[in-house]
């Protein structure tokens, strides 16, 4: 269980993200931030790119810029947009495979939050198990 202050500063800081998202074309404003088990809270914004399919969404943006600066033990993420949209496929599966299973905090611009654990998210999820012999 996260303590509630925790969810509080998270889907603060996901919110504070918005403001960084360069989204040009879409309109479409997305902050997310991942809790770390230190504790430590990092953000990320979309992206978008002129030839649309290089752009990255908020979610991975967050993950990869954790897993960058070191960061590897997940405990939670938050994404906020104005009208409290979930996260896409391709992020569901950055999600399990980086963070496992751990609880998603959806939340609107009026900071209505739906909580969603990963693994939820993606039923019958792929991943490196299926991989091994
Ligand atoms: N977007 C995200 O940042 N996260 C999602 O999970 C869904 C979509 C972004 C990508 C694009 O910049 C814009 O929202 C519209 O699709």
């Amino acid at each position: 269980m996260i303590k509630k202050h925790l969810i509080k500063k998270l889907v603060d800081h996901a919110m504070s993200m918005i403001d960084k998202a360069h989204a040009p074309y879409s309109k479409y404003h997305v902050g997310a931030s991942v809790l770390m088990d230190d504790e430590t809270i990092i953000g990320g914004c979309n992206i978008e790119s002129s030839s649309y399919g290089l752009t990255c969404c908020a979610e991975r943006i967050a993950i990869y810029n954790a897993i960058s600066g070191g960061l590897t033990s997940f405990k939670a993420l938050a994404v906020v947009t104005k009208n409290g949209g979930f996260p896409c496929g391709a992020c569901r599966q950055v999600i399990w495979e980086q963070c496992g299973n751990i609880p998603v905090f959806i939340t609107n611009k009026n900071g209505k939050i739906i909580e969603k654990s990963s693994a939820s998210l993606l039923p019958e999820a792929f991943d490196k198990k299926k991989l091994s012999p």
